[in-house]
């Protein structure tokens, strides 16, 4: 085995982090009083300006929450989209600007759906103003914001709370498939891979953000494997240790510019025209790396938005020495599971329709075998949020700035692999 395992100073300037570390570990824990209603301030209002809004929304119609959010105010650069999306979607107040949003006092929560490199100062200055927090993913464009924004989290006022969008945990079979895991039913765990397969990001798709290294802060690496990775640590309940063999890969140089006709950035909706003038994509197209799990697990994890015929296929299969699990978004009500505990004559993938309401989540929407969809698993994470805030559980464990910054750490780790074609520890970031 390769243990040319190295640090990696020359390629991140930071500060001496040993304080930081130490902080991160020992997060403060601090009992919140039950507001009557969370008010929300969303930032952004595109893509998940609109999911999250849906969430806020349909979250009391199908939990029963001691704290209801209610959407307070919308903040989207434009005073125009502002306008319209509180009109359609019943939200109290609309204005261009994030910074008056956040010292709006009817604001309890801040929730940052911007591009990536807005989401620390956005989320610094909320919780510098005594705001909850919860923020999209990936963390931050680099390590170090996303640092300053877990050490935000830490220094924050009392009570006050993060959080970090990583929908796919609450879909029931991924819940269903952590659950599995952590009651020992598939014994210890050998393997993970994991996929993140889209292919929006074909030549024809024009360039917006996304491909803007400067404002996304890498492709489908932030993007897909950020999802991947942390699904990984939360259905095995552990850290990956090492990195190796990372490899980005970069396809297409140049997109069709965006103009004030194309400037809805939906992922790959339009063509570009032929002739139209050229853009600098500066970010990877495909991101694939090895890890090491701390357990002794051995992980694969591979994003790209160039792999033809794949719309949203965030899939996982985990190994263990009694059984194996596997997941597809793209069939996200099932998970498929080999017992190997059977005899050998009954062995065989069965497929778990995540329906019942003995299944995470399933119980909130509809009876078994009417399916949920994308939009359940943003719905479930908002009712968790709120029973936090109210001073509850969550069903299912959410991350907060400090986990996501462990995410971070891998996400970086790998970048660091691949442009120095070595191991490196994650506890070196
Ligand atoms: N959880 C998921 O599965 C998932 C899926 C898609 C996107 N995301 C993340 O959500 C975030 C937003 O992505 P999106 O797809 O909604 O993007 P989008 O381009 O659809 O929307 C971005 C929004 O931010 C607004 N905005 C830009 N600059 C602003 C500013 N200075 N002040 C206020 N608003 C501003 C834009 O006007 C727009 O409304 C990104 O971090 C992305 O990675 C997460």
């Amino acid at each position: 085995m390769d243990r040319s395992v190295r640090s990696h100073d020359s390629m991140i300037q930071r500060q001496d982090d040993c304080g930081t570390m130490k902080k991160i570990n020992s997060r403060k824990s601090a009992q919140a009083k039950a507001p009557r209603e969370v008010g929300i301030g969303l930032v952004g209002a595109g893509f998940m300006g609109r999911i999250h809004a849906n969430a806020w929304r349909q979250a009391p119609l199908f939990f029963n929450l001691k704290s209801p959010p209610t959407l307070t105010a919308v903040a989207s650069g434009h005073a125009k989209e502002s306008n319209e999306f509180a009109a359609k979607w019943g939200v109290s107040k609309a204005s261009p600007s994030w910074e008056r949003l956040i010292k709006d006092p009817k604001v309890a929560l801040v929730d940052v759906c911007v591009p990536n490199y807005l989401h620390a100062a956005v989320s610094i200055a909320a919780l510098k103003a005594g705001k909850h927090v919860a923020c999209e993913k990936p963390l931050a464009n680099t390590i170090t914001q996303a640092r300053d924004m877990a050490l935000a989290a830490l220094g924050a006022k009392k009570g006050v709370r993060t959080f970090v969008w990583f929908n796919y945990r609450r879909c029931p079979a991924v819940s269903l498939m952590r659950e599995l895991i952590h009651q020992g039913r598939l014994g210890r765990i050998r393997h993970i891979r994991a996929q993140y397969l889209q292919d929006w990001g074909r030549a024809s798709t024009p360039h917006s953000w996304r491909f803007d290294g400067a404002l996304a802060g890498s492709g489908a690496h932030g993007d897909l494997n950020a999802h991947i990775v942390d699904m990984a640590r939360f259905v095995t309940g552990d850290e990956i240790d090492q990195v190796c063999g990372a490899m980005e890969a970069q396809f297409i140089q140049e997109r069709a510019a965006v103009t004030a006709s194309s400037k809805n950035l939906g992922l790959g909706a339009q063509k570009s025209k032929r002739g139209a003038q050229q853009q600098a994509s500066t970010v990877d197209d495909a991101f694939l790396f090895l890890a090491r799990m701390h357990n002794g697990a051995v992980a694969s994890f591979e994003a790209s938005r160039m792999a033809t015929g794949n719309k949203n296929a965030n899939r996982m299969e985990v190994n263990g020495e009694f059984g194996s699990v596997k997941f597809d978004f793209e069939r996200m009500n099932e998970l498929q599971w080999w017992d190997d505990t059977l005899p050998a004559r009954e062995q065989g993938w069965s497929r778990i329709l995540c329906t019942d309401p003995s299944h995470p989540y399933a119980g909130h929407f509809w009876p078994p075998g009417h399916v949920l969809g994308y939009e359940h698993a943003f719905i479930s994470m908002a009712a968790d949020i709120c029973a936090v805030l109210a001073g509850g559980e969550p069903e299912q464990p959410l991350a907060d700035f400090v986990d996501a910054y462990r995410t971070q750490q891998v996400l970086e780790a790998a970048i660091i692999s691949a442009r120095e074609q070595c191991w490196i520890r994650t506890d070196t970031i």
